[in-house]
């Protein structure tokens, strides 16, 4: 599994010191193991959950506020919960901008009726904003579940939301 990809509904979810140090424990003998150790606990619950940072902070000797600086200054690592099934980052910088980002970020939201990080309640859709995906020439630009999206209109992203499933 890529990292920062949605986990699987059988492994994400609820805390488990056991799994957590599994997770950890093939970086943090490593120096600059502590990015990796993120990525793999994200992997295993969907989230990086808050009794993770004590863990961390313990296995590389770090105090917990460093840990949740470096957790929370990367945008990709979720500290609140997992992601929905399906997470739809909608590109709002400028090049995307200039050709609609708004315009598609509305319909998003109207469509999944969620705001910008937030995550439906049955668990399905992950609605993110994302600053540049590197895709400037095609925009509005879109990652839908890690796969790249170019040339977005209103018609494209209901059909990209009805093809996703449940
Ligand atoms: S500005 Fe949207 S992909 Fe670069």
């Amino acid at each position: 599994m890529k990292a920062g990809d949605v986990n699987s509904a059988a492994t994400r979810g609820a805390w488990s010191e056991d799994r957590a140090r599994a997770a950890v424990a093939p970086h943090a003998a490593v120096p600059g193991g502590l990015l990796p150790a993120l990525h793999a606990l994200q992997a295993e619950f969907g989230f990086v959950p808050k009794p993770a940072i004590a863990l961390l902070a313990h296995e590389f000797n770090l105090s917990r506020a460093e840990v949740f600086g470096v957790a929370s200054f990367y945008h990709d690592f979720r500290l609140d919960g997992p992601a929905g099934r399906h997470v739809l980052k909608l590109c709002r910088a400028e090049a995307c901008q200039a050709v609609g980002a708004e315009r598609i970020a509305a319909a998003a939201q109207a469509a999944l009726k969620l705001g910008w990080s937030e995550t439906s309640s049955d668990g399905a859709w992950t609605l993110e904003p994302a600053y540049c995906l590197g895709l400037c020439a095609s925009g509005p630009s879109a990652m839908l579940n890690g796969e790249p999206v170019g040339r977005l209109d209103e018609t494209k992203l209901a059909e990209l939301i009805e093809q996703a499933g449940p």
